[in-house]
């Protein structure tokens, strides 16, 4: 809702503040730049959050000049426990193991360094520019011997202001912040769902959202179960008998592999709709994925940013029975039959993992294509196996009109290019028109790796396996609206 606003308004803010974090966060992802006044900020900080309430007028620019808006916005932001300079010094040999030595000697560990020659030479002397940032906070002793030991030695030093990025989780426990904000059924359905005037469906589905909000990353295994009523096993079992005999024609190999691991071991069969929890303990055996139950509609940065903890956020419901073989947003059959079987093959839940990091702290703009990447890969990927297309994408293989459509020759095939799904148009309620035939697994990992060490980030971002935290090599500071 906010967003939209951001896209159509043009916002004047009372008492110019540049340094306010607000305005710098909507300098940095929506480009508005005149940002002039600000009505009415609460500010209450405690040691490493600073949390706000903004409430701020805005005038339209396009249609209505005079009109005026209010919006309410919590946000905070954070700051790391990092110091981020920059220090000048003459090119010399050994030059870089004279300041490096001083951090050492005082315990200061060094996350990042970058060099370039400094902006103002002379014939006399050249000076090199080192960035530098130190896991160590501003003000702390062994910081502060450093930097003296520094300047001694004759070396400029400027401290760096940090990098303003939107909020992204840092560990798994950080994704019980995102996911909560879930519209009643009645809200997500749109008036063209098959499930808009069954009122006693709706009803149904606020009771499985209600169960799955249960769920708490603390106990990640913990997966509410549900009860499926005999109604909803028949339009699993009616959707079953359609795509199964179709995934042995048409679905990869790793697909087909993995589905008789699921039937065998996770209890997939035509009769019974299996549970989440089932999944996730699997998964997370295999090759250390879990499902977490969600009860709506995250927003593209939530969902990839899941990602980047090899966690995907799955619905708990069905689709209305009065059109099984179809359905408007992703449901259990969506979810388990296209997603969920995938996600045991090593090299798949790597690459999905890569988009996921790729998406922390990153513009809205480049969410967006990775959001794109996702959905010509994850969701709607071709590939060719033994001469022939086959389907890995669970957008296809979880509706049996597609899966026919997308091996015939009407659509038309694309090579694996990312940078160019980043920014290939797609319909959302439509048949796919285009696809893009995906090298193995393993190549599109490398590939997706490459394209996130490309995106414009001032940090760089590290997956550590033992914790499943990330760590980051630079001082930033994250604002969440
Ligand atoms: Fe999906």
């Amino acid at each position: 809702m906010l967003r939209k606003n951001f896209s159509n308004f043009n916002f004047n803010f009372y008492n110019q503040n540049k340094n306010n974090p607000i305005s710098k966060y909507l300098r940095y992802n929506y480009n508005i730049k005149n940002i002039t006044n600000i009505t009415k900020i609460k500010i209450n900080k405690t040691n490493k959050f600073t949390k706000s309430t903004f409430a701020f007028s805005s005038s339209s620019s396009s249609k209505d000049q005079n009109r005026s808006e209010h919006f309410q916005i919590q946000s905070h932001t954070q700051t790391e426990d990092k110091a981020s300079l920059l220090l000048t010094m003459e090119n010399k040999a050994g030059v870089l193991a004279k300041f490096a030595n001083i951090f050492a000697s005082n315990g200061v560990n060094l996350s990042y360094i970058n060099s370039r020659p400094s902006k103002f030479l002379t014939k006399e002397k050249r000076c090199v520019d080192f960035y530098v940032d130190c896991e160590a906070t501003l003000g702390s002793n062994n910081l502060e011997k450093a930097l003296e030991e520094l300047k001694e030695k004759g070396i400029s030093i400027d401290v760096l202001n940090s990098e303003i990025v939107p909020w992204f989780p840092k560990n798994k426990l950080d994704l019980n912040e995102i996911g909560r904000v879930v519209l009643s059924a009645g809200e997500q359905l749109s008036s063209d769902h098959p499930g808009f005037k069954d009122e006693v469906y709706r009803k149904r589905r606020e009771e499985i959202v209600t169960i799955s909000n249960q769920y708490d990353m603390r106990d990640e295994l913990n997966v509410p179960t549900i009860t499926y009523t005999e109604e909803e096993k028949l339009v699993w079992k009616t959707v079953w008998d359609k795509l199964i005999p179709l995934f042995k024609k048409h679905a990869c190999e790793e697909v087909k592999e993995n589905m008789d691991h699921f039937i065998k071991e996770v209890g997939f069969t035509r009769e019974d709709i299996p549970q989440v929890k089932d999944i996730s303990a699997y998964l997370k055996k295999e090759t250390n994925t879990i499902f977490r139950p969600v009860g709506g509609f995250l927003s593209q940065r939530e969902f990839l940013n899941g990602l980047a903890f090899r966690v995907f956020h799955s619905t708990q419901y069905i689709r209305h029975k009065s059109v099984p073989l179809y359905t408007p947003e992703p449901d259990i059959i969506h979810e388990f039959l296209g997603h969920s079987i995938l996600f045991a093959n090593k090299d798949f839940a790597d690459f999905s993992q890569e988009i996921g990091l790729a998406s922390l702290g990153a513009s809205d703009e480049d969410v967006e294509k990775l959001g794109n990447i996702y959905w010509f890969t994850i969701e709607f990927g071709l590939c060719q196996q033994n001469g022939e297309t086959k389907i890995y994408g669970a957008g296809i293989l979880s509706s049996p009109k597609e899966i026919e459509w997308s091996i015939s020759d009407k659509p038309k095939l694309h090579p694996f290019d990312l940078n160019k799904m980043a920014k290939f148009p797609y319909s959302i309620t439509d048949i796919q028109t285009d696809y893009f035939v995906a090298p193995s697994f393993a190549e599109m990992k490398k590939l997706v790796i490459k394209y996130g060490d490309e995106l414009k980030k001032p940090f760089n971002v590290s997956y550590n396996i033992s914790d499943d935290c990330v760590e980051i090599d630079r001082k930033i500071k994250t604002f969440k609206i």
